[in-house]
């Protein structure tokens, strides 16, 4: 196979970069199908032009990042980005599938119960935000937003999570993902990003698009292993994570390793982005401590979504940005979106003054935490011992290990031909057998007669 990479050598991105990238775009686009093996490193370095050594570190670079795996025989075998349209749907797909290749029962997580979504409540807010709203409210808004959600949030944040922050340093942002892409704008010194393997895809893909290096860092049961952090090295760093509930694996960061991650970013000059998306919804009585309460040296960035607790189409979230920091935010809010729209941050402001939000929270906690008990109750009377569950004390998904003698894949492929899409975990679990097949199962927007019948096809299939 010869692969066709455009490559500019006049251009300031190093040829090796370059070749990975254009090998991603490959792989990416579908056109270097998962499985196939890429020309040896002689064979494609003749075929552009550049020195056998160029494409050999491309190749590991590519190998590092998890786009490619070098097997013996030193074959560079294509491995699953899950963005391929030839590939099944994966884990965490941000675009929800067409409404025409839905299956009936899919358990993909992230989702919150859609129907449940307060709409006459939610139109009441914002009919009454238009309403009684000051002209100057219409006007081109403040970059972080408008502010009275922002002292409401700040409020919020005291009340539900202990944190003392300033509405000042409240930004209000279309949902965690644009969080994340603020940062890496607003940091384009910082030439590396830590992630959690495995880990949340959608968002451990933006470093591609910024063009900076992923360092996919394992996670074990007490969250992201820091260990193997890099050392100082002049090398500035932001490490993404989710420490109140790792997504997907359901762990919670020991308190060890939150002081061993401060430490790090400290010692090496990194920051840290902490993305609390789901901790609303603890059934254990669990605290939500974010790690940006531990931490004393400003280098948290913590970041809130809406996404779950009310609907990800709202587009809303915010972040607690840094003082130093802000300068730079409010002229990129500028740009990107001059603050947002103002009627739903008012109605949001409104209900969360008036203790309509955290009343939804409880309706919803109580909601989620009765289909999560019920699907680990259907899997456990159909599986017996070969299911276990990693953490099932929080969010609105879970990973279940289930003995089998098929892989995930395979099992996800049966159940979906019997009307359930099922999301294999991308990656290992932590403490995952080999012959375990890990799923990682969303149940927010799933009826309980959906939960029975998907855990029984599951079981059927996983059961051979
Ligand atoms: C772990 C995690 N982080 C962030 C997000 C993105 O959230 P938002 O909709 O706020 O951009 C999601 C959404 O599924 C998520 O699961």
């Amino acid at each position: 196979m010869d692969l066709d990479i455009p490559l500019d050598r006049s251009a300031p991105t190093l040829l090796p970069q370059q070749i990975a990238r254009g090998v991603i775009d490959l792989i990416v686009s579908g056109a270097v199908p998962r499985g196939a093996a890429l020309p040896a490193s002689r064979a494609l370095a003749d075929h552009l032009g550049v020195g056998r050594l160029t494409v050999v570190e491309a190749y590991r670079w590519l190998a590092e990042q998890g786009y490619v795996a070098a097997r013996r025989g030193s074959k560079t075998i294509v491995q699953d980005v899950g963005a391929a349209p030839s590939l099944p749907a994966t884990a965490i797909a941000p675009t929800p599938a067409k409404e025409s290749d839905k299956a009936a029962i899919d358990f993909r997580p992230g989702r919150p119960d859609l129907d449940a979504f307060p709409r006459r409540r939610w139109t009441a807010l914002q009919v009454q935000a238009s309403r009684t709203l000051p002209a100057g409210a219409f006007d081109y808004g403040e970059p972080f937003g408008h502010p009275p959600l922002r002292r409401s949030i700040a409020a919020y944040l005291q009340r539900s999570r202990g944190l003392t922050v300033p509405p000042e340093r409240i930004v209000i942002t279309a949902g965690n993902g644009q969080g994340v892409d603020l940062i890496l704008r607003a940091l384009p010194d910082h030439r590396e990003l830590v992630c959690e393997a495995p880990g949340h895809l959608a968002l451990s893909r933006l470093p591609d698009i910024h063009s900076i290096r992923r360092i996919r860092t394992p996670v074990d049961a007490e969250g992201l292993v820091t260990d193997g952090l890099p050392p100082a090295d002049g090398v500035r760093r932001l490490a993404l994570v989710t420490p109140s509930h790792q997504f997907p694996t359901g762990v919670m960061m020991s308190v060890e390793r939150r002081r061993a991650l401060i430490n790090w970013a400290q010692q090496t000059d990194a920051m840290i982005l902490e993305d609390d998306y789901d901790s609303e919804f603890a059934y254990d009585g669990r605290p939500a401590v974010p790690l940006a309460k531990l931490d004393r040296t400003g280098r948290v960035i913590y970041m809130g979504t809406f996404s779950k607790t009310l609907a990800p189409g709202l587009r809303l979230g915010f972040m607690v940005a840094p003082e130093p920091m802000l300068e730079r935010l409010a002229a990129l809010k500028w740009w990107v979106d001059w603050g947002g729209g103002v009627l739903q941050q008012a109605a949001l402001a409104t209900w969360i003054d008036n203790g309509g939000f955290e009343k939804h929270l409880q309706r919803m906690r109580r909601l989620y935490r009765e289909r999560c008990s019920l699907l680990t109750a259907a899997l456990s009377e159909a599986l017996g011992s070969r299911v276990r569950f990693l953490d099932v004390s929080a969010g609105m998904h879970f990973t279940a290990l289930l003995r089998s003698p098929f892989d995930a894949e395979e099992i996800a492929r049966r159940a979906e031909a019997d009307g359930v899409r099922l999301h294999p975990l991308v990656g290992t679990a932590p403490g995952q057998a080999q012959d375990e097949a890990a799923f990682v199962l969303g149940f927010g927007d799933l009826s309980a007669a959906q939960i029975v019948a998907g855990a029984q096809v599951l079981a059927l299939h996983a059961a051979g």
